[in-house]
């Protein structure tokens, strides 16, 4: 698929969006118990002239799906932003709200599904069903460079964003593609509490995967 760096038409998915059922019902739970809460799709947050797009893979229940913005308010939060302002891809500080006055440079950040799935787990249909608007993301991008894919399901998306075949670019920890269309994929781990509190990855293993993107950006 070619991917076309100059669509200007890209919109967010619509505060009622209504593509995913089991999503939109969980959504209207969470707004009757929780009415301060965003409880609503999750918009892409940072530069939109940036090299780098940062794929998650969908809000956290007490982070982005509370704040309104992507990794904001939990754990998964705390280590990507790190990471981010290690690698001068932010300016301000990171305050784990959305009005902590932080910048992304450089860097964006999205979600492959843009609704908080029950138990964080989104089904294929709804990864599917809300491609579209990471396809919209990456092609709204005109100084995009590298990808960097958090999780296997991030990764898995994205490739079929692209129109390519999973079994030639297989997920793994700090694999690195070359794809047709020229843009360079970089997956990690994702940062989440469970991967990190089991070890599977370490501040070590994630801090590796944004050197090499520096690196490369830098060139
Ligand atoms: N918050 C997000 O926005 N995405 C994730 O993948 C995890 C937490």
């Amino acid at each position: 698929m070619t991917i076309i760096m100059n669509n200007a038409a890209f919109t967010e998915p619509p505060r009622n969006c209504a593509r995913c059922p089991r999503l939109r019902a969980f959504l209207l739970d969470l707004r009757a118990q929780y009415p301060d809460w965003h409880n609503a799709p999750v918009p892409s947050f940072g530069d939109p002239e940036a090299a780098l797009l940062i794929i998650g893979l969908a809000p956290g229940m007490q982070g982005a799906n509370r704040t309104g913005r992507p990794f904001t308010g939990d754990w998964a939060g705390d280590l990507l932003y790190a990471a981010i302002n290690e690698y001068g891809f932010s300016e301000g500080t990171y305050g784990a709200e959305p009005d902590d006055g932080l910048r992304l440079t450089g860097a964006m950040i999205t979600n492959a599904v843009r609704c908080l799935p029950p138990q964080n787990k989104p089904v294929g249909a709804e990864i599917n069903t809300c491609r579209p608007f990471l396809v919209d993301q990456i092609e709204a991008m005109r100084s995009l460079k590298a990808l960097l894919c958090l999780g296997k399901i991030s990764h898995d998306s994205t490739i079929r964003a692209f129109g390519l075949r999973l079994k030639d670019y297989p997920f793994g920890h700090h694999v690195i593609y070359d794809l047709p269309n020229g843009l360079r994929l970089y997956s990690s781990y994702h940062c989440s509490r469970y991967n990190t509190n089991t070890k599977r990855l370490t501040e070590d293993m994630f801090y590796g995967v944004f050197t090499d993107i520096r690196a490369y950006l830098k060139r």
